[in-house]
Parts: structure tokens; sequence; C-alpha cells
């Protein structure tokens, strides 16, 4: 198994580090930076025999390494600086993903492919139009991020072991993202029977808030470790072929009544990538929240796209 990680930077390489100790795949680590990928490879390689990890990481400049990849992580662009949206970023990280999905293309014509540089629903699609690879192959990472950051917040607030809690976050990585009380439970009842409204809507807000709390408290750059195990929860599932339910940005065409987009939903995840988008019954309010999301999430694609339709 090969995981090529486009990216050296934090994200890309907290990822590498989760991958060669969780022991599941060679990586291959590629940034434009001169010598930054080689010196992360090298240091995470040498912590090979106290770690016990056996397989090979290697760093380069050179983007033909990624050749024969079984999944390619995206980390690549440029990250959030304080006070900026995930929105901000939208053209120059543009411009840097699909000359990526030119390489991705022709050197992994097999390949899963995980976004993840931001605004990663928007992400998700530009790599999915420019590889033109099917759509069960290209997904993103950020709903998994979200639902595992609220997750940690209820269990916070209740003073339990997050392993009882099911915690789910859908729609877009960003400002609109849909923490969904009724669809996390607590052994079982859903959160909205064990906490006022209140209660609720502060634990939802700072879930929102959560990925811009720690950019701001860094001062420059964005959150790694985290995001980190959330892409290698992908990985997992699809290397073991879980077919496990993990939310991720994933292209809709008629499910949840939209199309032509890429937003968190949950879906199972095998070795195929993705087998089957998991339709959640949403009520009435979820459900304009999940078409406010899905439409700033078109807002951003259109103007990539040049495309006219919101809905
Ligand atoms: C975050 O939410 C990096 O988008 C990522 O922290």
């Amino acid at each position: 198994m090969k995981i090529a990680i486009i990216g050296a930077g934090n994200v890309g390489g907290a990822t590498a580090m989760r991958i060669l100790e969780e022991g599941i795949a060679d990586v291959v680590l590629i940034d434009i930076a001169k010598g930054l990928s080689q010196a992360k490879a090298f240091d995470l390689d040498d912590a090979r025999s106290i770690v016990g990890h056996d397989n090979s990481i290697e760093g380069s400049e050179d983007f033909s390494k990624i050749k024969g990849s079984d999944i390619v992580i995206v980390t690549a662009g440029l990250a959030r600086k304080p006070g900026m949206s995930r929105e901000n970023l939208l053209k120059k990280n543009y411009e840097i993903i699909k000359s990526i999905s030119k390489n991705i293309k022709e050197l992994c014509v097999n390949s899963m492919v995980i976004a993840v540089a931001n605004p990663v629903d928007i992400m998700t699609y530009v790599l999915l139009k420019e590889t033109d690879f099917d759509k069960r192959r290209v997904f993103g990472m950020g709903a998994g991020l979200d639902s595992s950051r609220f997750n940690n917040l209820i269990s916070k607030k209740l003073n339990i072991p997050s392993s009882r809690i099911k915690s789910l976050v859908v729609g877009s990585h960003g400002k609109a993202m849909i923490p969904l009380p009724r669809f996390s439970t607590i052994d079982d009842k859903p959160l909205d029977k064990i906490l006022s409204k209140d209660e609720i809507d502060n634990l939802v807000s700072l879930t929102k808030d959560r990925g811009a709390q720690i950019v701001s408290l860094y001062g420059s750059g964005s959150a790694y470790f985290a995001p980190s195990a959330a892409i290698l929860d992908i990985c997992r599932a699809i290397i073991n072929d879980e077919n496990r339910t993990i939310p991720i940005s994933v292209y809709l065409e008629g499910e949840y009544g939209v199309s032509d987009v890429c937003v968190g939903v949950p879906a199972k995840l095998g070795k195929k990538g993705i087998k089957e988008i998991v339709k959640l019954d949403l009520n009435q309010q979820e459900r304009e929240l999940f078409l406010q999301s899905v439409k700033s999430i078109k807002e951003s694609t259109n103007i990539i796209y040049k495309k006219k339709d919101n809905g």
C-alpha cells in the first residue's frame, strides 16, 4: 500500500506520522518547498527504531514520485491566517489544486483522492472535475473533523468519555457547517433529549468556531493534530475495507435533493471508495440549514467554474 501526501506542512507532516505509526502504508511526502519534505521524511524515518514502524517514507519535490499511489492526500495550499475565512483562500488554492489534479490524473489513475486543502468542499469538487475520476474515489476531509470536535466539546460539557458519544456534523466545512444534535447520541440517547436548547446552541457555536479559535491562538497556521487524525480515520476505512460510515465531503447527484456539489454527509467507505451515501431523515429545520450550506458552497464553486445556479 502506498500513500502520497501532497503538501509537507503541518497537516501533511502530522498525517505522515500517523500513517507510519499505524503501520498501514509506505508514504511519499511531496512539497515544492526545497528540502522541506525531505527533512520531514528523514526526521520521521529516524524514529523508526523507537516507534517500531516498518514502512518506508520518502520526501521529494518531484511529483513523479506519487506514481502508482493507492491513496493521494492533498493537503497542499495556503493555510488560513487569523481573521481569514476558509473561503478567502478559494482562488489561490484553486490554482494550486488544479495543477496537482493534472499530476494525479496522469500518475495515479486508480487512486483514491482525499482533499484536505481549504475550502475543502470546493477543493474536493475541483479535484473531482480536474481529474475526471469516478465520484466514488474523490472525497474531502472536513465533516469528520467537525464531528470529532463536536464530540470532544460534548464530552467536556457532560464530563463523560467521548467513546460513549456519537456525534455528527454535516454540511460545509465552513461557517455553514451543521452540527446535528438529533443525530448525535450519548449511549444511544439523542443530545436534544439530554441538554437544553441553550446548552446545545452553545456547543454548536463552539464547534463551528473551533477551527478559527485554533488559528487565532496559533497566530499563524491552522489545526493539524485533529485534522491528521480525521485523515487517518478515512485511510483506515479504505485500507481495511471497513465499509464504515464516516462524514466526508462527497459529490451529490440528487441525494438530499441537491446536485452538482460536494458537501459533507455520512458515507460508507471501503477499499473501492464510497460504497453508499447515507441518507439522513432530516427535519425541515435541518433541511433548510443543509440547503443554505449547499448554497454557500455552490456560490464559491460557481465563482471558479463560472456557473449561475446556486440552488
Ligand atoms: C480546520 O478546521 C484545518 O480546516 C481545518 O482546522
